[in-house]
């Protein structure tokens, strides 16, 4: 296991898993707080891959500026099969040792920890950074990319509500969140869905659909939106089965990767700057196999196994209120705050 109160002198940083918008908010945060405690940071190309290829390089305070307006990762990004073999995790270790790399920060979402977590079992100190659209890491009610994520799909969402009242029809709309449903979630409330499908929550009675986009048809209303998770799918067979069911017009759209691209929003790049240097305070703390979270209105860390155990769930309350704003509000509201 990794030591504790080890001092050191050089860190690593990298992005690993799919990218996030605000990634390199975090990257540069890791650098020049790095730099500012007077450690070699350096920058680990390709997520893991770069630990086996060997490549990185020694990062300065200039070979991040102007990137925290930048989308996507300057330090690219891969989702390694190596990493998940002991003669892999051993590897990275080595390569860690050869270039003096005493402490790793780890950007990225659960996949990405279980890599730090091999790592740490072979002497290399580390600390994750939650970086994923998905919200999906249970310590956190923050991951980086999540509100700009957001924010770009409800613009998208907005634009296909346009064309999709003009023709009277209903649109299926697919967002990312792999199993998770709290992108589908927020933009179902930010954009007025009348459904919204959860893989936590969906009980696939598509007649419960059927029937509502008949209600509201009935009570002149010119669209239907559903919010559909990623988790769920099957966005353009169910748009088929909708239209044979209703006789309106149904069409599926899948936002896709667009939702992973563009410039962070603010609470992206500021949060992933507290979390890239709170990451780096960490290590020289002399921590290790922790993760740093955003939960009840600060930022706080986690122990990794702690994180990776426990499972996400959708808040209840904000799914009783995005129902109780689409056609939940007919019926009796079931009030019960956490
Ligand atoms: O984890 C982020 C994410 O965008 C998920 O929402 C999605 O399921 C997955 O990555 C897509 O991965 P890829 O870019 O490899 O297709």
């Amino acid at each position: 296991m990794a030591s504790e109160k080890k001092e050191i002198k050089t860190i690593g940083v990298l992005t690993s898993g799919g990218d996030a918008p605000g990634m390199n908010a975090a990257i540069r945060a890791v650098v020049r707080r790095g730099l500012g405690r007077g450690l070699k940071v350096y920058g680990i190309y390709r997520g893991y891959d770069g630990l086996m290829e060997e490549d990185l390089k020694e990062l300065t305070g200039k070979d991040v500026s102007d990137t925290i307006q930048k989308g996507g990762t300057v330090l690219y990004t891969a989702r390694c099969a190596e990493m998940r073999t002991l003669e892999g995790q051993k590897h990275a270790a080595e390569t860690c040792r050869k270039y003096g790399i005493e402490g790793l920060v780890v950007i990225g979402g659960d996949g990405s920890y279980r890599g730090a977590q091999c790592l740490a079992h072979q002497g290399i100190n580390v600390v994750g950074v939650p970086g994923t659209i998905d919200l999906d890491i249970s310590c956190t009610e923050y991951t980086i990319g999540f509100d700009t994520s957001v924010n770009t799909a409800m613009e998208a969402i907005d634009k296909v509500r346009d064309t999709s009242t003009s023709h009277e029809r209903c649109s299926i709309i697919e967002v990312m969140g792999r199993n998770a449903g709290y992108l589908a979630l927020w933009c179902g409330i930010a954009n007025g869905a009348e459904d919204i499908l959860l893989p936590e929550k969906y009980d696939y009675d598509e007649q419960k659909i059927i029937d509502n986009i008949i209600d509201s048809r009935r009570r002149g209303k010119k669209h239907h939106i559903i919010i559909n998770a990623e988790g769920v799918g099957h966005s353009a067979s169910m748009a088929r089965r909708l239209e044979a069911a209703t006789g309106i017009e149904t069409r599926a759209t899948i936002l896709g990767h667009m939702q992973r691209g563009g410039s962070p929003t603010a609470k992206d790049r500021v949060y992933a700057s507290i979390m890239g240097c709170m990451a780096v305070d960490l290590l020289m703390e002399g921590k290790s196999e922790r993760v740093v979270g955003y939960k009840n209105g600060k930022f706080q860390d986690f122990d990794i196994d702690e994180a990776l155990a426990m499972v996400k769930g959708i808040d209840e309350y904000q799914y009783e209120i995005a129902t109780a704003m689409s056609g939940g509000y007919k019926k009796d509201a079931k009030v019960k705050r956490s």
